[in-house]
């Protein structure tokens, strides 16, 4: 049984983590957010140390470190918000546990390098939570295009979703704070295409999405990677579509 520590525990993510560590048999011991309805925690431990300070949590997490072996953090889930994803997993790396963050790791491709390099030095890892290409659709479609190695693909993926006013407020909404539409949903379209596409396609340009109220909409092909698409937001039928187009040529 390993023990996990999580940061951003109070927020929209945080409670799949908290059920996957407990269904996989471990345990959660630790925890923080600066916001307090984390009630949740009782649903798997009444015995898990919450903190809403960030430093008070870091200091117990190295107190733990200097106790017993079974006792230390493990693993760090890392569900706080994009532009701490960094601070935290070093966090994960100084205490001697892996980090297992969500997505993106980082906003600023340098801060890998960083983070590479604390793992050379710890001898600890960092994983990050990409899922869609476990997604059965795209698993399928997967199958679809090994079978036919010899021929050229043209795969189109629509992504159509909407959000309502408190985006704008939240830290999804600041470019600053998510890395903007490309990093903080974009991501999962490219990692898509990753998973799909063997061996690893070659990058095309990008586009960065910065106006969080005009249409949001994704159309992603291969060698272009991500533009944005004139699609209408439709704010009172919230849905979304994922439309696979494959066409074999
Ligand atoms: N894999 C996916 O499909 C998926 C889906 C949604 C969100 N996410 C990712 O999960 C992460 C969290 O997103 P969310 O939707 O749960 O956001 P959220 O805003 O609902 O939750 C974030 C939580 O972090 C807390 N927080 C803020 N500052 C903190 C700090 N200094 N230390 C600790 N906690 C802090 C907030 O109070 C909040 O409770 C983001 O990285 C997001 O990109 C992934």
């Amino acid at each position: 049984m390993h023990n996990f520590a999580v940061t951003g525990v109070g927020g929209f993510v945080a409670p799949r983590h908290l059920k996957a560590i407990t269904a996989t048999g471990n345990r959660v011991i630790a925890a923080v957010d600066p916001h307090d309805a984390v009630g949740i925690l009782d649903q798997y431990s009444f015995d898990v140390r919450f903190f809403t300070e960030f430093e008070r949590f870091d200091r117990h997490l190295e107190k733990l470190r200097r106790g017993p072996a079974e006792a230390r953090v493990h693993y760090l889930s890392v569900c706080s918000p994009n532009y701490l994803h960094d601070a935290h997993v070093r966090l994960a790396l100084r205490i001697g546990a892996d980090a297992i963050c969500e997505k993106p790791l980082v906003i600023n491709p340098w801060n890998l390098d960083t983070l590479q390099e604390l793992e050379r030095e710890t001898g600890r890892r960092v994983f990050t939570v990409l899922q869609l290409r476990v997604h059965p659709v795209l698993v399928e479609l997967k199958k679809r295009l090994d079978a036919a190695t010899d021929r050229i693909h043209d795969v189109e993926l629509t992504y159509i979703t909407a959000r309502g006013r408190w985006y704008e407020t939240s830290w999804k909404g600041s470019e600053e704070r998510s890395g903007g539409l490309v990093l903080n949903i974009g991501i999962h379209f490219r990692h898509a295409d990753s998973g799909i596409q063997n061996p690893f396609p070659a990058l095309g340009g990008t586009t960065r999405l910065t106006a969080w109220d005009v249409p949001v909409g994704f159309s992603f092909t291969k060698g272009g990677w991500l533009q944005s698409a004139d699609r209408p937001l439709v704010r009172e039928d919230a849905h979304l579509a994922i439309d696979l187009a494959h066409r074999a040529g």
